[in-house]
C-alpha cells in the first residue's frame, strides 16, 4: 500500500507540474485529490488493513495529501500569475504609434492682420479705441467736415437705418467720438472695425469690410510725426527695406490729405504684377486733422493738431499673402482659411 502510495504520489505530482493552465489544473485537482480521487479510495480502503497499522497509513495518506496540495497552490499561483501577464501583454499599448491628428484652429488672416497692427500701435503708446458699427450721420460724416449735401458723401454710400442713422461707411467717426470724450486733452488712438457701403461685391469690392484708423491729437503734432509713424508701420508691416512715399489728396476731414504708397515688397521698386509695373504700392489714406474737425469736437486748433490715417486690412491682408479675391474672406471656405498658419509663434 506504500508503494501503491508512493507511485501515486509521483504521477499526481508530473501531472500538475505539466499542466499550463488553471483549467487543466483544476481537472488534475478534481480526478486526483477530489471526493471520488485515489487518494480517498485508499483513506476509505484502510479498513481493510490491521487495527494497527491504520494510525501510521493514516498519517502517512495525510502527509501525501498535503504535499500534494501544496504542490498544487503553488502551481496554482504560477499559473495564475502568467495568465495575468500574458492578459497584459495583449492589452500593451504602443506608445510609439502615431497619435490621431488634431486639427488646431487658426485666427481669421483678417484678424491676424488687425492684432498684428493693435499690437504695434500699442507698443508706441496707442489706446485701441471702438465705435458703433450702426451710426449717426453726424459722426460718420457731419464732424468729419462733410455737411449734409457735400460731393464727397457720394463716394461713400451707404445702407441708410433712417435719414440720420446708417451703418458706417469708415472707421472715421470714432476720430470725432474719440475727441467728444477726451474733452480737449491729448491722445493716440487706433480703431479697428467693420464698415459698410453699398458696392456690388466682386474680387477688389465688398458690402461689409474692416477698417483701422489712427488718430493722434496733442500740442505740437507736426506732418514729420505722421511720416515717421507710417515709416515704422511700413517698415513693421511689409519689411525693413520698404520706404514709404506720400502723394497729394484729398480728404474733407484732413489738411494737408496724403497717400502713403510703400516700395513693392516683392520687386524692391524694379516693377512686377504686385505694383502693376510702377514699383510702389498704394496702402492707405492720411493727413493732419482738419482744423474744423478739430473744433467741431471741442479743440482749440490753434492750440493743438493732430493727424489721422485709415487703412483697410483686407488690401493688407491679400498684399501680405497674395490673395487674389477679397470675398475668400467672407466664405467661410476651410481650404482657404487652413492655410494661415502663425508661424511667426
Ligand atoms: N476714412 C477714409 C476712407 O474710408 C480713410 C482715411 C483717409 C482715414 C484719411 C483717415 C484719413 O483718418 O486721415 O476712405
Amino acid at each position: 500500500m506504500i508503494e501503491q502510495l508512493t507511485q501515486l504520489k509521483e504521477e499526481v505530482i508530473e501531472k500538475i507540474t505539466a499542466t499550463e493552465n488553471i483549467k487543466q489544473l483544476n481537472e488534475v485537482r478534481v480526478a486526483y485529490l477530489g471526493k471520488k480521487g485515489p487518494i480517498t479510495d485508499l483513506l476509505k480502503g484502510m479498513g481493510k488493513l490491521p487495527v494497527e497499522e491504520r494510525p501510521k497509513m493514516g498519517a502517512l495518506v495525510n502527509e501525501v495529501r498535503a504535499e500534494v496540495q501544496h504542490i498544487h497552490d503553488v502551481r496554482k499561483a504560477t499559473l495564475e500569475e502568467q495568465a495575468i501577464q500574458e492578459q497584459l501583454e495583449k492589452e500593451a499599448i504602443d506608445v510609439t504609434l502615431p497619435g490621431r491628428p488634431v486639427k488646431v484652429a487658426n485666427a481669421h488672416p483678417l484678424t491676424r492682420v488687425i492684432e498684428e497692427i493693435e499690437d504695434l500701435f500699442i507698443s508706441m503708446g496707442y489706446e485701441v479705441a471702438e465705435g458703433p458699427e450702426v451710426e449717426k450721420d453726424y459722426y460718420n460724416f457731419e464732424a468729419l467736415n462733410l455737411p449734409k449735401g457735400h460731393p464727397a458723401r457720394d463716394m461713400q454710400d451707404t445702407f441708410y437705418i433712417s435719414e440720420e442713422i446708417l451703418m458706417r461707411t469708415h472707421t472715421s467717426p470714432v476720430q470725432a467720438r474719440t475727441m467728444e470724450k477726451k474733452q480737449g486733452a491729448s491722445f493716440k488712438i487706433i480703431c479697428p472695425g467693420k464698415v459698410f457701403r453699398r458696392d456690388n461685391d466682386d474680387a477688389t469690392h465688398s458690402h461689409q469690410f474692416t477698417q483701422i484708423e489712427g488718430l493722434v491729437v496733442g500740442e505740437n503734432i507736426r506732418m514729420s510725426d505722421l511720416k515717421g509713424t507710417l515709416d515704422i508701420f511700413a517698415k513693421k508691416m511689409f519689411g525693413e527695406d520698404r520706404e514709404i512715399r506720400l502723394r497729394p489728396s484729398f480728404f474733407p476731414f484732413t489738411e494737408p490729405s496724403v497717400e502713403m504708397d510703400i516700395s513693392c515688397f516683392k520687386c524692391g521698386g524694379e516693377g512686377c504684377n504686385v505694383c502693376k509695373h510702377t514699383g510702389w504700392i498704394e496702402i492707405l489714406g492720411a493727413g493732419m486733422v482738419h482744423p474744423n474737425v478739430l473744433s467741431m469736437a471741442g479743440y482749440d486748433p490753434k492750440k493743438v493738431s493732430g493727424f489721422a490715417f485709415g487703412m483697410g486690412p483686407e488690401r493688407i491682408a491679400m498684399l501680405k499673402y497674395g490673395v487674389d479675391d477679397i470675398r475668400h474672406f467672407y466664405t467661410n471656405d476651410v481650404r482657404f482659411l487652413s492655410q494661415f498658419h502663425r508661424t511667426e509663434e
